[in-house]
């Protein structure tokens, strides 16, 4: 079993759309993955994710029901094989928490983009046309990272 936390700044826009579309795709395919997600920023806690985020998984047939933010813990580092930061900043704030020696392996998401390397745009304050620009980000960066582990 692979465990894999993506994370970003609020844990309502990007990184439920992570965990929502691993977990669907490691379904599909059969995969022992399992996913979950938290922000750097607790300003979010509790809250279910953004509805923007919801409205375009769900257009893809991903369910991101259920998930609540939360913000990353110091035991995150040991309970999952794989850490992915959603941009830059978020990769130097879990760098800045990571205690000495954890386990997990802490990388950019978008490393694992077949099309390009770089940020995921934080979407937030954009239209929603930002959201398509994510889902497919994530979504094609999904497969890139199982067809990895497979
Ligand atoms: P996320 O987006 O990091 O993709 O969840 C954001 C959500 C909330 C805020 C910023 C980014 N905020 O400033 O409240």
């Amino acid at each position: 079993m692979t465990r894999v936390l993506f994370v970003c700044l609020g844990n309502i826009c990007r990184s439920p759309l992570g965990e929502g579309v691993l977990r669907h795709l490691a379904r599909e395919l059969e995969l022992a993955v399992e996913a979950d997600s938290a922000g750097t920023a607790a300003y979010h806690a509790g809250e279910a994710p953004d509805p923007r985020s919801s409205a375009v998984a769900a257009k893809h047939g991903v369910s991101l029901a259920g998930q609540r933010a939360r913000q990353v813990r110091a035991d995150d580092f040991e309970r999952f094989d794989l850490i992915l930061a959603m941009d830059a900043a978020n990769l130097r704030d879990l760098r800045a928490r990571r205690p000495k020696d954890a386990r997990a392996k802490l990388v950019r998401f978008r490393s694992y983009d077949p099309e390009g390397d770089g940020d995921v745009p934080d979407p937030y304050y954009g239209g929603p046309g930002g959201f398509d620009e994510v889902f497919a980000m994530v979504e094609r960066t999904c497969r890139a990272l199982l067809a990895g582990l497979e």
